[in-house]
């Protein structure tokens, strides 16, 4: 809607709630054409609070119909965050096999156990759907998975394991996961837990996510865990493992931390069930913020943003498995005219557009063959600016080799210290040819560098809009080898 496109901060290739509160991605499905989005939501405030599941659909993944509040708070409490299935075989006798029904697996938060002191306060519940989504109805003998006495219980992201023909659930207990099986979505068997000893734990685990992936031949397993805080720039962020998974055990390959996005805005992501073609892609979203601040981002009547929709792949790298992250190919519908940059030598400050507006797709090559001479760039680049001195910057740091988004100076920062300040990433392999993929939006850039094995999401609120995008290098220079830029439509304009 028009009004959309006049709010400051409004992501215009990203999706929102129209207002108030929203946080995690949550029981994204795919089921008949339609891509399923929920999410935590406060219908009430634009701040945290009891947490509702909002809805939107989409047929491409770019475009969200919003839709009406899927799951509301009852007796039993707060709706935390969790997964959906499309549960074909109607295995959970929910449904008819002529009409199967979406199921959706969720934690209850039981705000009144949790003031009582006792620690029981989250367990896992069950609601269906068997009108494609619009209606969904509790399951009446829940909870599915009562708490065996854990304070920190939730998250459950469930699938279908085909080797062992049975449902699995994995799910986050404080600081390691726990994984369930079931023949019906309703009873469910402790297999294993994994976690303990490995990976990061400067927080809590929260909202896992397991599935397998092709690797060249070999099929992997791969585990998706987001800690808070601990990320590798501060606060929240998604760390992942590559093993294997027999049906009952996980097992990993190597000990090192690996990142899914090493920028401060990318958090509690997960990937769809049920999604079609050969294989199925496996596709991505995650909640664009970071805990340290997301109560008091200055958007308006909403708050929370989600990343775009990503297609994950998994590539050996040094004998190492590691993920590749783009934006769906659906994205590049909204592409207008595509700009060609010349190839140039670049020293200083370049500017390359002027009088443009958000949300930009800009790819760009650099060459850094030479990387090691005296000559070459300290640090070099891509600007926006505004009359306001504002500046983000996003891009190289050839003395530490590693990437860079730095908003120390780019606007609002709330007098939040976590806020401000230069984020990295590892290089991750030694290409000549340094790659940065980006989509800016109003509020926010995702750089894909290297194909995609290094991924940076940050948010950013400028004062005035950014009117001003240069290249940039200091104390030296670097070739750019390719540039192209492309405005992008609103995914608000039909
Ligand atoms: C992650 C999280 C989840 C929880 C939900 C509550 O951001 O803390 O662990 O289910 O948010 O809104």
């Amino acid at each position: 809607t028009t009004e959309q496109n006049e709010e400051q901060y409004r992501p215009q290739v990203h999706f929102t709630p129209d207002s108030m509160w929203m946080n995690d991605p949550n029981g994204m499905v795919y089921y008949d054409g339609e891509y399923h989005l929920f999410y935590q939501y406060y219908p009430d405030s634009t701040i945290w609070g009891p947490m509702h599941w909002g809805h939107a659909i989409s047929t491409d993944l770019v475009h969200w119909d919003r839709m009406p509040v899927a799951l509301y708070p009852d007796s039993l409490g707060w709706i935390f965050s969790g997964s959906a299935v499309a549960d074909v075989a109607n295995t959970s006798g929910l449904g008819t096999s002529e009409n199967p029904p979406l199921v959706a697996i969720y934690t209850y938060h039981n705000p009144e156990l949790e003031r009582s002191g006792s620690d029981t306060f989250q367990y896992q519940g069950v609601a269906y759907s068997i009108d494609k989504g619009r209606s969904w109805t509790k399951y009446e003998h829940n909870p599915v998975l009562p708490n065996p006495g854990i304070r920190d219980f939730r998250d459950p992201k469930v699938f279908w394991h085909e080797a062992s023909e049975s449902w699995m659930m994995i799910l986050a207990v404080q600081n390691h996961v726990s994984i369930y099986s079931s023949p019906n979505l309703i009873d469910w068997t402790f297999e294993s837990d994994f976690g303990e000893g490995i990976g990061a734990h400067g927080g809590v685990w929260e909202c896992p996510d397991l599935f397998p992936m092709q690797a060249g031949d070999t099929t992997k397993w791969v585990m998706l865990v987001s800690i808070n805080p601990g990320g590798p720039n501060g606060g929240s962020a998604t760390q992942y493992f590559v093993g294997d998974f027999d049906g009952h055990v996980f097992t990993p390959e190597g000990i090192k931390t690996k990142w899914v996005d090493y920028g401060k805005d990318n958090y509690a992501g997960v990937t769809w069930s049920n999604v079609p073609g050969e294989d199925g892609r496996r596709l991505f979203m995650g909640w664009l913020n970071n805990w340290q601040y997301a109560n008091q981002i200055p958007t308006g009547k909403w708050r929370g943003a989600m990343t775009v929709a990503r297609e994950l792949e998994l590539v050996e790298v040094y004998n190492d498995y590691l993920l590749v992250s783009k934006p769906v190919d659906e994205l590049q519908n909204l592409r207008g005219v595509e700009e060609q940059l010349n190839p140039e030598t670049i020293s200083g400050e370049m500017e390359i557009k002027k009088a443009f507006e958000l949300p930009l797709e800009i790819n760009l090559h650099f060459d850094t063959k030479n990387s090691s001479t005296i000559t070459f760039a300290e640090r070099f680049g891509i600007a926006l600016s505004n009359e306001n001195n504002e500046k983000l910057l996003i891009g190289y740091d050839n003395l530490n080799k590693l990437f860079f988004i730095d908003r120390t100076n780019a606007g609002w920062d709330s007098l939040n210290k976590d806020f401000a300040g230069i984020h990295y990433a590892p290089y991750i392999n030694n290409d000549p040819i340094l790659d940065m993929h980006l989509i800016i939006d109003r509020a926010s850039v995702e750089l894909f560098a290297k194909g995609g094995l290094v991924v940076m999401t940050e948010q950013f609120f400028p004062t005035q809009p950014f009117t001003s995008i240069s290249l940039f290098s200091e104390h030296g220079e670097v070739s750019l080898s390719e540039g192209k830029i492309w405005p992008l439509g609103s995914i608000w304009n039909k």
